[in-house]
């Protein structure tokens, strides 16, 4: 049975959901709703409520039969993404309470189908709850997400549907993240990725073990996985949605299942959140299974290199210098930086095997971006204006949000190595930038773009369609920008000259 159908009126459930409009009454902000407001006496409480955008007020019922009610605010003249996150906060402050079908009420305010859209899409991306470590015993019950929407609304839309696939596909990413990194090992990273791959049309995979990778030559990739007791993985996803043409887009995950730090051990509060540190790894999991569940008719790869960063008498040592799949040595200057060096091999080898049109890396690669922008924005990098234009219009779209920043080519003198072609960091300065740049020597000048999301995948508390820990973000940007890439976006893609002499 679907999570949702559409309906006239009120169905029996739990709980009843009203948008509020800041300056409108109930009436005014609600669209069929003062039909059913006529009945119920615990809405003499509306007076009191101040509908400032992500703020909810629960009434109890004070007779039986009256069902409980939660009035969401919206703010003044509520946007898609007001109305998404509107939604979301309210489900969310109800899921402390058990409450299996709901009825939804959507605000009177235009464009109608959007509006139903993002409200829908808002509750989707809050009813998630991670309960696969509570034993059932604590005296508070974990509350279970809702199990049926019953959407009150004459307006209709052809996207409800997609909109409940993608959702399962931000959910696995957030499961795969907030599962112990004792359990998501690179191993476990790959049986995840081919049972995905069973009895779904167009999507096959492809893993690369150790023995692969060194004879393929990745000294970088197998350097940081030394002090591990468990192997390391490059796991392909190859999803075929259209046949008939050779374009493909290539995504490339960091899949570093826990990171200590290696011998660049790091302090104590620094390791915390760290087995989120395959969090790219867990975004392209959920990309590609989004567009496989939808069908989407296009062609992506998705690359993961996978493998613990751990520590022990076998760790990958700091002055050494190793070689890269590329050919260009690296002297590694601090273990810790070791999201770069899986992803250089797996960046160059990705380039060089496949021959994408384009290349988009996601990796929790630096604590900088985190400093510089906070938990609510990735930070994008792009040698590529157009693509980068693009992937902004989708994160606009779906309300996520991407932030440019600078791929500023002075700024890889600080990496310059003595013996070496480069070194793997540098100061604290610009950490995100050199760290970009250091990436940017190994993707063959292909049109490309690095998502470093270290602050919004794995997140310190929840904030509008996100919950605390692992966020899902990007999921939904990445499967908005790839299904909407045209031909004509393609081509000013590939035909974009980079300007080597600044940025
Ligand atoms: N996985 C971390 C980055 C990170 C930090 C992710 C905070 C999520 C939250 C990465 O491997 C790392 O340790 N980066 C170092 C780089 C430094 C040694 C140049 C950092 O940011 O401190
Ligand atoms: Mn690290
Ligand atoms: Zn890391």
């Amino acid at each position: 049975m679907s999570v949702y159908t559409l309906v006239e009126e009120r169905q029996e459930a739990d709980l009843l959901f009203i948008p509020c409009i800041e300056g409108k009454t109930i009436e005014e902000s609600c669209e069929g709703a003062s039909a059913l407001l006529a009945h119920f006496s615990t809405l003499q409480k509306l007076a009191e409520f101040e509908p400032k955008l992500g703020k909810t007020l629960l009434l109890y019922p004070q007779k039986e039969k009256e069902p409980r009610i939660c009035l969401l605010g919206l703010g003044k003249k509520p946007s898609t993404e007001a109305v998404r996150e509107g939604y979301a906060s309210a489900l969310r402050a109800c899921l402390k309470f058990s409450c299996k079908k709901v009825n939804v009420l959507f605000p009177d305010c235009s464009p109608a189908e959007e509006v139903l859209e993002a409200a829908f899409e808002g509750l989707l991306l809050a009813n998630y709850t991670f309960g696969k470590y509570k034993s059932g015993k604590v005296p508070h019950k974990l509350g279970s997400p809702v199990d049926h929407f019953f959407l009150i609304s004459r307006t209709r839309s052809s996207r409800l549907d997609a909109l409940v696939e993608i959702a399962h596909s931000v959910y696995l990413t957030r499961d795969l993240i907030n599962t112990n990194a004792d359990e998501m090992t690179p191993e476990k990273l790959a049986q995840v990725a081919i049972e995905m791959a069973k009895n779904r049309k167009g999507l096959r995979v492809e893993i690369l073990e150790k023995k692969e990778l060194e004879s393929l030559g990745m000294g970088l990739f197998l350097a940081v996985n030394k002090g591990s007791s468990i192997e390391p993985k490059l796991i392909v996803l190859h999803y075929e949605g259209d046949p008939s043409s050779a374009k493909k887009v290539a995504c490339v995950g960091k899949g570093v299942t826990f990171d200590t730090g290696g011998l660049s051990l790091k302090p104590t509060q620094f390791m915390q959140g760290m087995k989120a540190d395959m969090g790219g790894a867990g975004t392209v999991f959920g990309l590609i299974d989004a567009l496989s569940r939808l069908q989407v008719k296009k062609n992506v790869i998705g690359v993961i290199p996978s493998t613990e960063n751990a520590i022990d008498g076998n760790s990958y040592k700091v002055g050494d210098i190793y070689t890269s799949y590329s050919g260009k040595t690296v002297e590694i200057d601090n273990t810790d930086a070791e999201g770069r060096l899986i992803l250089a091999d797996a960046l160059s080898y990705t380039a060089d095997k496949y021959s994408p049109d384009l290349m988009i890396d996601l990796a929790t690669l630096t604590g900088a971006i985190v400093v510089s922008l906070g938990e609510d924005y990735a930070g994008l990098f792009s040698n590529n204006l157009p693509l980068q234009r693009a992937l902004e219009h989708a994160s606009q779209a779906v309300g996520e949000r991407f932030w440019p920043m600078p791929l500023h080519r002075p700024y890889f003198s600080l990496l310059r190595s003595d013996f070496a072609d480069t070194k793997n960091s540098g100061s604290r300065e610009a950490g995100s930038i050199t760290a970009a740049l250091f990436l940017r020597e190994f993707i063959r000048d292909l049109p490309w773009a690095h998502l470093d999301i270290a602050g919004c995948a794995f997140r310190s508390r929840e904030s509008g369609c996100f919950p605390k820990n692992a966020s899902g973000e990007v999921v939904r940007s990445l499967v908005e920008f790839i299904s909407s890439l045209d031909e004509a976006t393609l081509q000013k893609i590939q035909e974009y000259e980079v300007d080597c002499s600044s940025s």
